[in-house]
């Protein structure tokens, strides 16, 4: 009813606009002011978490790019090998697993089909399973050893949004979490992040409010074929998911690649006024992967793409040759897919829109998939 939008002409309008909240519930309680973490609620003993010889993430959807991203961010923080998968590939293929293996199962309904099986049957293998979950009391936690709940409240729109911001949430606490368990050399660093982390909320809530050239933009692309998006390090998921947002709810062809493959094949997609997302990663701190793909960047645009770069507030480098420029705030690289990812929700949802799709019900999809 329009008393559940509260105002919003969609649920996902709504959804989009609640992930500041949604973000900064889902750290309520976890995290202190002095870059310290409690996650009690992870009832796995800190004895178990330090034996973990390996990390194997299992999801389905936008939940696998969440897993994609946390890939990055706990090998980084705590120096345990990780495996991503998508779950309807995990267990027919024979995967290894032991009880030093914590598997991580990222899922906001707790209901898919195919990310249940998989946690079964690592269970089987004597894995140790930790859901990232959004229901409470759903089958995926219940059949899990541990549970990290992300509180994004109901979300009725088919295609994910805070949801998505707040697994993302869940695995950065996951992964630093298990950073500070084992006490990697990264302790400073983890504590500087947890910080950076209280403030996202505020970060989220600043891109939201400058999204109407985005919206514009979005609209005088709705004649268009084909859109693909481009990043590298975390901004490759990110690519990942505009496009899989794009194809949900657009019903277009998008594709998303990360930018150093653009040699290998992509590049030959290039035509006059192709337009072409990509998502840059700020030059503090890695400035190589910055620097890499403004270059990408020069080459797509010399054979004719329309770009729209998503970069921080200030990465003047990329000025000369963005089309259309978005700006959001400036994060650690780790953790700039809470920024990046929404001005590519509002792209989808408002391309959507002027398309005359149905946004929170798209065609054939459904919210969550309980049969394999
Ligand atoms: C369906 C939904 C997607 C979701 C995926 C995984 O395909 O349409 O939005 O990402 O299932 O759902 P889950 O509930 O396991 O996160």
């Amino acid at each position: 009813s329009a008393a559940e939008k509260a105002g919003y002409d969609y649920f996902m309008l709504k959804e989009i606009a609640e992930q500041p909240k949604a973000v900064a519930d889902t750290l309520l309680g976890r995290i202190d002011g002095s870059g310290t973490l409690s996650l009690d609620e992870v009832r796995i003993p800190a004895r178990v978490l330090r034996e973990v010889g390996k990390v194997v993430i299992v999801a389905c959807g936008t939940a696998f790019h969440a897993g994609l991203i946390a890939k990055y961010a706990i090998e980084h923080w705590t120096r345990v090998p990780c495996e991503v998968e998508l779950a309807s590939e995990f267990r027919y293929r024979d995967p290894i697993l032991d009880q030093q293996t914590l598997v991580v199962a990222i899922s906001q309904s707790g209901e898919t089909m195919d990310t249940l099986m998989a946690l079964r049957h690592a269970r089987e293998q004597g894995a140790k399973v930790l859901a990232i979950c959004n229901t409470n009391g759903s089958t995926i936690p219940r059949e899990s050893d541990a549970v990290l709940y992300t509180h994004a409240g109901p979300e009725v729109a088919v295609a994910s949004t805070k949801a998505f911001l707040t697994q993302l949430v869940a695995c950065y606490l996951v992964a630093l979490y298990l950073g500070q368990v084992r006490g990697t050399k990264y302790g400073d660093e983890i504590r500087d992040v947890v910080r950076d982390l209280s403030r996202i909320s505020g970060a989220v809530e600043q891109v939201l409010e400058t999204m109407e050239p985005v919206r514009e933009l979005a609209r005088s692309l709705a004649h268009k074929n084909t859109v693909l998006f481009l990043g590298r390090h975390v901004g490759h998921p990110v690519a990942l998911e505009g496009a899989l947002k794009l194809k949900e709810l657009a019903y277009m062809h998008a594709e998303g690649f990360a930018a150093g493959e653009l040699k290998h094949g992509p590049i030959a997609l290039i035509e006059e006024d192709l337009p072409v997302v990509v998502v840059v990663p700020s030059p503090r701190g890695r400035s190589v992967i910055h620097d890499k793909i403004v270059s990408n960047i020069q080459e797509i645009r010399a054979r004719g793409a329309r770009t729209i770069v998503i970069a921080e507030e200030g990465d003047e480098a990329v000025v000369p040759y963005a089309d259309h420029l978005v700006r959001v705030p400036a994060t650690p690289t780790l953790l700039q897919p809470l920024v990046a990812t929404v001005p590519l929700q509002v792209f989808a949802c408002e391309l959507a829109t002027a398309r005359g799709n149905e946004v929170d019900q798209p065609r054939n999809l459904a919210k969550s998939v309980t049969v394999e």
